[in-house]
């Protein structure tokens, strides 16, 4: 009988991690959140060019890498430089969280970027 038990308390631990990974699916309201709250439509639309290439282009350009993720986070938090459509040069905006620096939410938002490829 004890052995049952026990089998039972592991299932359930067991149940309850897969749990948190499952759910680990975009957040599409929140990623939309963000990128209105950072503006990020100034430059970004989802499928035209504007100042920047549009999340689509992204999304085709890092399909299949698997380093894609760390790349548009890094992308979003580090200023690089980037080149307007008018040619001339800025450094990219720095993604805003609040709190700050919640790097769940920039990831959650770059995986949005993500699934944006032609379908
Ligand atoms: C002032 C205009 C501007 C704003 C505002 C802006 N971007 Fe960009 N972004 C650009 C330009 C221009 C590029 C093109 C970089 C290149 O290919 O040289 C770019 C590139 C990117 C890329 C692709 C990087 C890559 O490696 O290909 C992502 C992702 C991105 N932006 C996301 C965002 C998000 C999210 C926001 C809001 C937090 C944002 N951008 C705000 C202009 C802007």
């Amino acid at each position: 009988m004890q052995h049952v038990r026990l089998l039972l308390v592991t299932a359930a631990a067991f149940a309850g991690l897969a749990l948190p990974l499952a759910s680990q699916a975009v957040d599409v309201e929140a990623a939309l959140a963000l990128q209105r709250q950072n503006n990020c439509n100034k430059c970004h639309h989802m499928e035209r060019e504007k100042e920047g290439p549009s999340f689509r282009k992204i999304a085709e350009k890092y399909k299949g890498k698997p380093d894609a993720e760390a790349k548009l986070v890094s992308h979003l938090t580090s200023s690089p430089k980037v080149k307007l459509a008018d040619g001339t040069e800025e450094e990219h905006k720095v993604i805003a969280t609040r709190p700050a620096k919640d790097m769940a939410q920039v990831k959650n938002l770059v995986q949005y970027i993500l699934e944006q490829t032609k379908k």
